[in-house]
C-alpha cells in the first residue's frame, strides 16, 4: 500500500491511462450528438489519430468532418471497412443498429469500441461478445463513466486498500433532463435503466470490484411526461456476503438548478469516499467532480479531499479508447471488454424484469 505520510494529500491515480503509439486509425461510426461532443473533443486532447466518419446521413458525417478537420467521410459503411488505414472502429449510433454493425466490423478483422448499451436485448448482446470472439478481435464498450475522475478515483482508493472491504456503493441523482434532445429515446420503452443508470450499475461493480447476484428494482414516470419509458428508478443491488448497491435516480428536478444533485459514495471497513458528480451540475457546462475520503488505514478521521481535473463528459471519452488500444497493443482483453459488459447488461436486464414482476431477480437468470 503506497501510504502518504500524516501532512499531506496522496496522490490518486485516476487519469486515463493512453497509449505511447497513438498511430492505430481510428474511423467512426455515427456523427449524432454524442460523437460531435465527446467523442472527437476527447480523442482530439488525447492525440488519437482519428482517419474518417460515416453516418446513414451523410450531411451529418461532411459536418463533422469539417468541424473536427477529419480527412475522410466514407459513403458507406462498406467504404469505412475496405479502407486498410483503419484498425478501430468506433461505433455510435443507437443501440438497435449496432448488432448489425458489429457483424460487418468484425467478419472484416477491426478491433470495435462499440457504445452502450451493447443491445436492445441481451441475446443481442451476447451475440456481440461471441461475434467478436470467433473472430479475433478486441472490442471494448464505451462505458466511459469508470473514466469519470471521482469514480477512477474512488476505484483507486478501493483498489489500495484505503477504505478497506467495499460494503456499500450508492448513486444517487436528482436532475432534470429533457429527452426530447433525443428524439429516439422519447419513444423507447427501456429509457433511465438503459439509457442513463446503466452507467450507475456499471460504475459500481467496477469500483467495489465485484459483481451483484440479485437486483431488486422499481421504476415510474412522472405524471404527465411526453416520454414512453420509466424517467425515476430505484435499483438495489446485492452482491456477494454483505455487500449491498443503490442507485436511485430521478430525471424530474421541476427546481432551480440549486435543488439538483448527483452524488456517489463507497463505504468500506476501514473508511469511506464520496463525491458529486461535476458533468450534471450547472448544466450545460458542468463543473469539476469532487471527492471526499476517510481512511483508517492513513489517518483516521482526518478528511482528504484531493482537487481533481476533467470530468464525465467529454474528458472520460478518452478512457475507453486509450484502454482499447492499450489492450490491442499488449494483446491482451481490454478491462472494459464487451464481454466483462456482459454483466453490466444482465444487471440492466434484471433490473427490468424485476420492475415487470415485482420481485429480486437472480443475475444468473439472464441469458
Ligand atoms: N457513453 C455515453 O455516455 C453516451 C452518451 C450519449 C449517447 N450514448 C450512446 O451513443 C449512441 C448515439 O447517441 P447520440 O446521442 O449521438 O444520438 P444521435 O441521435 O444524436 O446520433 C445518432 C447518429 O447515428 C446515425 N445513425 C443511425 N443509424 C446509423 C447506421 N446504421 N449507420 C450509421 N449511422 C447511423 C444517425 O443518423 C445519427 O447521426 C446511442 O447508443 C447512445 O446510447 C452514449
Amino acid at each position: 500500500m503506497n501510504k502518504p505520510s500524516s501532512g499531506e494529500t496522496p496522490e490518486l491515480d485516476y487519469a486515463p491511462k493512453l497509449p505511447e503509439n497513438k498511430d492505430m486509425g481510428i474511423a467512426v461510426v455515427g456523427a449524432g450528438e454524442i460523437v460531435t461532443s465527446c467523442h472527437l473533443p476527447a480523442y482530439r486532447m488525447a492525440g488519437f489519430r482519428v482517419v474518417g466518419i460515416c453516418d446513414i446521413d451523410p450531411v451529418k458525417a461532411e459536418a463533422a468532418a469539417q468541424a473536427h478537420k477529419l480527412p475522410r467521410v466514407y459513403r458507406s459503411l462498406d467504404d469505412l471497412l475496405a479502407d486498410p488505414d483503419v484498425q478501430i472502429v468506433d461505433i455510435a449510433v443507437p443501440a438497435r443498429h449496432q448488432p448489425g454493425i458489429v457483424r460487418e466490423c468484425a467478419a472484416a478483422g477491426k478491433h470495435l469500441l462499440c457504445q452502450k448499451p451493447l443491445a436492445e436485448t441481451f441475446r443481442e448482446a451476447k451475440e456481440i461478445a461471441d461475434m467478436c470472439a470467433s473472430a479475433g478481435i478486441r472490442a471494448a464498450s464505451n462505458q466511459q463513466m469508470r473514466w469519470a475522475p471521482g469514480i477512477a478515483a474512488s476505484r483507486s482508493i478501493v483498489r489500495r486498500g484505503w477504505i478497506g472491504r467495499p460494503v456499500q456503493g450508492t448513486v444517487q441523482v436528482n436532475v432534470r433532463t429533457e429527452w426530447e434532445n433525443w428524439e429516439w429515446l422519447t419513444k423507447i420503452g427501456t429509457l433511465e435503466v438503459m439509457y442513463h443508470s446503466i452507467h450507475y450499475l456499471d460504475a459500481i461493480r467496477y469500483v467495489m470490484g465485484m459483481d451483484p447476484e440479485y437486483v431488486y428494482a422499481d421504476g415510474a414516470r412522472w405524471p404527465g411526461q411526453p416520454y414512453k419509458g420509466e424517467t425515476r428508478t430505484l435499483i438495489h443491488l446485492k452482491f456477494p456476503g454483505e455487500a449491498r448497491g443503490l442507485v436511485h435516480d430521478s430525471h424530474n428536478n421541476r427546481q432551480p438548478q440549486d435543488d439538483w444533485y448527483a452524488t456517489f459514495r463507497f463505504e468500506g471497513t476501514e473508511g469511506a469516499v464520496g463525491g458529486t458528480n461535476g458533468a450534471l451540475y450547472n448544466y450545460p457546462e458542468g463543473r469539476e467532480d469532487t471527492l471526499r475520503f476517510y481512511s483508517r488505514k492513513l489517518v483516521p478521521d482526518r478528511p482528504y479531499e484531493p482537487a481533481l481535473e476533467g470530468r464525465w463528459f467529454p474528458h472520460a471519452f478518452m478512457g475507453p479508447m486509450g484502454e482499447l488500444m492499450l489492450a490491442v497493443q499488449e494483446d491482451r482483453e481490454p478491462e472494459n471488454s464487451v464481454r466483462d459488459n456482459l454483466v453490466t447488461m444482465r444487471t440492466v436486464f434484471a433490473a427490468y424484469r424485476s420492475m415487470a414482476e415485482n420481485r429480486p431477480v437472480d443475475l444468473h437468470e439472464i441469458e
